[in-house]
C-alpha cells in the first residue's frame, strides 16, 4: 500500500502527535507514514513521545533567530525527508505565506475552538479557551483544517463539538476538548488528508 511521507510539527507537550502516534499503532492510519517530528523548541517533551515511537527528530528552534531562517530551517528538513504532508500538532509559530503557499492543501492543522470562532492571531492554547470561557460559549470544541495564508482560515476538514459545563476552568476545558475532540479528529483528518494525496 502506498502512503504518505508525513512530518508532525509541534511546540510543546504534544498530546496530538500521541493521538497521531497511537492511532497509527492501532492501524488507524494505513496511509500516513511519520518520517519526522520537527520542534520548534528543544524542550519540548513532543520529541521525547516521537523518540519512544521511533520516529526521526528535528529541532528547529524559534527563538533567538528569524522567522525566514527559522522557516528556512524547517524548510530544508521536509525537503530532506521528501515530506509531502506536514501536520501542525501544538505547533504555535505562524508560518507565513511564502512558507505556506509552498505546500496547498499539504499543511493540517488542529485549533482547539470550532472556527472561525476564537480563531486567528493571538488564539492558541489556553487562550483559546479562557476565550471562549469569559464570552459564556455553552459548546466549542476543535476544528481541523487546511492552513493558508490567513490564520485559521483554511479550508476546513472535520470539526467536533464539546460542551462547556459550569464551573470549567480553561485548563478543565482544555483537557476535555482535547479528549472529545482533537485527539479523535486529528488522526481522521489526517488519513482522510493523505488519501486525498494520493489520489491526486
Ligand atoms: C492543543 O490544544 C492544540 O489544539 C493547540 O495547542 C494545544 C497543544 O497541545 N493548538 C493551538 O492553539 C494552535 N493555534 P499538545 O502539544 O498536547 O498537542
Amino acid at each position: 500500500m502506498s502512503t504518505v511521507k508525513t512530518a508532525v510539527l509541534v511546540s510543546g507537550g504534544g498530546t496530538n502527535l500521541q493521538a497521531l502516534i497511537d492511532a497509527k499503532a492501532a492501524g488507524k492510519l494505513p496511509h500516513v507514514e511519520f518520517v519526522s517530528v520537527i520542534a520548534s523548541r528543544p524542550d519540548a517533551y513532543a520529541l521525547t513521545r516521537a523518540e519512544k515511537a521511533g520516529i526521526p527528530t528535528y529541532v528547529a528552534q524559534r527563538k533567538g533567530t528569524t522567522q525566514e531562517a527559522f522557516e528556512a530551517e524547517i524548510l530544508a528538513e521536509l525537503q530532506k525527508k521528501q515530506v509531502q504532508l506536514i501536520i501542525l500538532a501544538g505547533f504555535m509559530s505562524i508560518l507565513s505565506e511564502d512558507f505556506v503557499k509552498r505546500y496547498p492543501r499539504r499543511i493540517l492543522n488542529v485549533h482547539p475552538a470550532l472556527l472561525p470562532a476564537f480563531g486567528g492571531k493571538g488564539y492558541y492554547g489556553l487562550h483559546v479557551h479562557e476565550a471562549a470561557l469569559a464570552r459564556g460559549v455553552k459548546v466549542t470544541g476543535a476544528t481541523v483544517h487546511y492552513v493558508n495564508e490567513i490564520a485559521d482560515g483554511g479550508e476546513i476538514i472535520l470539526q467536533k463539538a464539546v460542551n462547556v459545563e459550569p464551573g470549567d476552568t480553561p485548563e478543565i476545558l482544555q483537557r476535555r476538548v482535547m479528549e472529545q475532540a482533537e485527539w479523535i479528529i486529528l488522526p481522521q483528518a489526517a488519513e482522510l488528508a493523505a488519501q486525498t494525496i494520493l489520489r491526486v
